[in-house]
């Protein structure tokens, strides 16, 4: 089977009701990304970076997949299917899709703040005072801006071996995220599903790129026609 591994962001969750960071004028439900989503928002003001990740795990927690979720599911049948994902949320796994790395962490897990190997699955709040075995305090395990990216080469070593790559529902302005797409092999065909696809100069370095200025759920609609008819 072909692998086609697919690169997601924000945008793929638009269509659950998900908010993406940069479409209401970089503001994330009213905060700035730097205060609620960076390791000094997390030191200057915990509780309140506790908060907004509770909401957001409560929102997660009422959401479902969309029909693009379903759709890369079901593309399995067809190809070998890796996904990278940027998004924190579960939505790919809930959709079906087997095989998905998250860049940037999980909302539903929570790890300790001084030792990133104790991770736990978290459905609910955590509260300050909330400690992991070790005595520190409980953190969401999502990875802050100014911190390491620890899924990076694993994800950079799919993308290299990929035989198709499909980039959905990405500013592609967050590294190094965003340059996993130029360790796409020169020849693998690159597809970008964006309704306002960005047009910085990382996508316009891209060779064998396919723009579809549409939805998630759209574009994979029409791109799963065109793949299965090779
Ligand atoms: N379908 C597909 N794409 C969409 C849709 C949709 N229905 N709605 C919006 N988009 C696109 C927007 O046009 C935009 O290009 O999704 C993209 C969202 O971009 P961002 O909000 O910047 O999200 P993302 O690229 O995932 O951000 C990367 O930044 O804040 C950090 O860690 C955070 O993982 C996040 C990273």
């Amino acid at each position: 089977m072909k692998k086609l591994v697919v690169l997601s962001g924000a945008g793929m969750s638009a269509e659950s009701g998900l908010k993406t960071f940069r479409d209401a004028d970089g503001l994330w439900e009213g905060h700035d990304v730097m205060e609620v989503a960076s390791i000094e928002g997390w030191q200057q003001n915990p509780a309140l970076v506790l908060d907004f990740y509770n909401q957001r795990r409560r929102q997660l927690l009422t959401a479902q997949p969309n029909i693009g979720h379903q759709l890369l599911a079901d593309l399995e049948q067809h190809f070998d299917v890796s996904i990278v994902t940027q998004n924190v949320d579960d939505l790919h796994e809930r959709a079906g899709s087997q095989k998905v790395i998250h860049l940037h962490g999980q909302l539903l897990e929570s790890k300790s703040s001084i030792d990133g190997d104790l991770i736990y699955p978290c459905h609910q709040d955590i509260e300050l005072g909330q400690t992991c075995e070790s005595g520190s305090q409980l953190r969401p395990n999502i990875v802050w801006f100014g911190e390491m990216v620890p899924m990076l080469e694993p994800a950079a070593k799919l993308v290299a071996q990929a035989d198709i790559l499909v980039i959905i529902g990405t500013s592609m302005q967050v590294y190094p995220a965003a340059s996993l797409a130029n360790f796409a092999p020169v020849d693998t065909p690159i597809y970008y599903i964006d309704p306002k696809p960005a047009i910085n100069e990382t996508v316009q370095q891209l060779t064998n790129l396919v723009v579809i200025a549409e939805t998630a759920s759209q574009g994979l609609a029409s791109l799963k026609e065109k793949l299965l008819e090779i």
